[in-house]
């Protein structure tokens, strides 16, 4: 990678974390990904969820009919499957089959969508033992979802009370902690043993290296700094943005960008999710370069995440040019619209 302070060039990169929805939503939110990211992981919390390998490849073939709308003949999506308390053995190994690239542990209640996930991890035994038998990923949102524990501290308490047991019964499972947001989960990937393997890994988002949840409440409530899990304090920005900025490969790009309509978010209980992906690699550039460590952008956007999955890397390149760029106030979404993440403001990085 060449590197200079105004230009920077890297292998095209992917989004290991993204929603794209459906129907009418799904094609305006497609593009500004696929300008940027050659794959992406497409998570499967629609309404409802996409639980079968048939119902995936039946939202593989709209997005495919989006792309072609579209005139994209460069993307590709990477399918998941929602795990449930009654996920069979046998989906498991179909879903391998059929190119499958992950299964998605939603807590019941934990975020959008995740009504249907799972009420114990307990009841996703023989899916899990499956799962590591035939080297299927298991993406997991990381927060316990009791009401007694505080929201600013629901993803520590995961790693102890599900993640480390998890680990424990399952050694071989290859997992993803994803979009982490404290110390502890960024420690923990860090230092977690895997016996030599490379079980376990993380994705960060742009939001969770660039923002503190100071950013929640800045001069008024600001409902699209709003994602779960919800921004933590500094200290935890601080952590995450040293372990994206490594060089150790478990940690990779996942932008969670979570599309809701303007409306969705603007209201008395507003949903939650940051719309990222407009320019989604300029906020990464911007978070490496607030640390000097510009260099280190290829091997987390880039390189890390197909060597997780077992992908190959991708071989085009791409340049990022520092030439500040103003983020539109509102983008079409369906019928409505969507207020982006840095709205208004002026970003420095974004896409030649
Ligand atoms: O903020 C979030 N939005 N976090 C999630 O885990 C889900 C996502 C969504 O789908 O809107
Ligand atoms: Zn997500």
């Amino acid at each position: 990678m060449s590197n200079s302070p105004t230009q920077i060039q890297l292998i095209q990169p992917d989004d290991w974390h993204l929603h794209i929805r459906d129907g009418e939503v799904m094609k305006d939110v497609l593009a500004d990904t696929a300008r940027q990211f050659a794959r992406a992981i497409i998570m499967p919390n629609l309404k409802p969820p996409v639980t079968t390998v048939d119902l995936a490849n039946e939202y593989m073939t709209r997005i495919r009919t989006q792309l072609n709308l579209l005139g994209i003949d460069h993307f590709t999506p990477l399918m998941t499957l929602y795990l449930t308390d009654n996920t069979s053995a046998d989906e498991v190994c179909k879903a391998k089959a059929a190119g499958i690239v992950a299964f998605k542990l939603y807590p019941a209640g934990a975020t959008t969508n995740s009504d249907f996930g799972v009420s114990d991890i307990k009841h996703c035994y023989l899916a899990l033992e499956a799962m590591q038998a035939v080297g299927m990923p298991l993406l997991v949102h990381g927060e316990v979802t009791s009401v007694e524990v505080d929201i600013f501290d629901r993803e520590a308490v995961f790693i102890d009370q599900v993640l480390e047991p998890l680990r424990k019964d399952f050694p071989e499972l290859k997992m993803v902690f994803e979009h982490i947001t404290t110390l502890q989960a960024a420690h923990y990937v860090r230092d977690a043993a895997t016996g030599g393997k490379n079980t376990l890994a993380a994705t960060l988002t742009p939001q969770h290296l660039l923002m503190n949840r100071n950013a929640i409440f800045a001069g008024g409530i600001r409902p699209h700094n709003y994602c779960l899990p919800v921004l933590k304090r500094e200290k935890h920005r601080v952590a995450l943005l040293e372990a994206a900025t490594s060089g150790n490969p478990r940690f990779f790009l996942g932008t969670d960008s979570a599309p809701h309509s303007k409306g969705a978010k603007e209201t008395a209980c507003g949903c939650a999710g940051c719309y990222s992906a407009f320019n989604a690699l300029g906020l990464y550039a911007e978070a490496f370069e607030s640390v000097g460590k510009l260099d280190q952008l290829e091997g987390f956007a880039s390189f890390f995440g197909p060597d997780f999955y077992s992908l190959p890397r991708n071989t085009k390149q791409i340049t990022l040019v520092k030439q500040a760029q103003t983020i539109p106030a509102e983008l079409p979404l369906g019928d409505s619209v969507i207020v982006p993440l840095r709205a208004g403001e002026t970003i420095a990085w974004s896409l030649s």
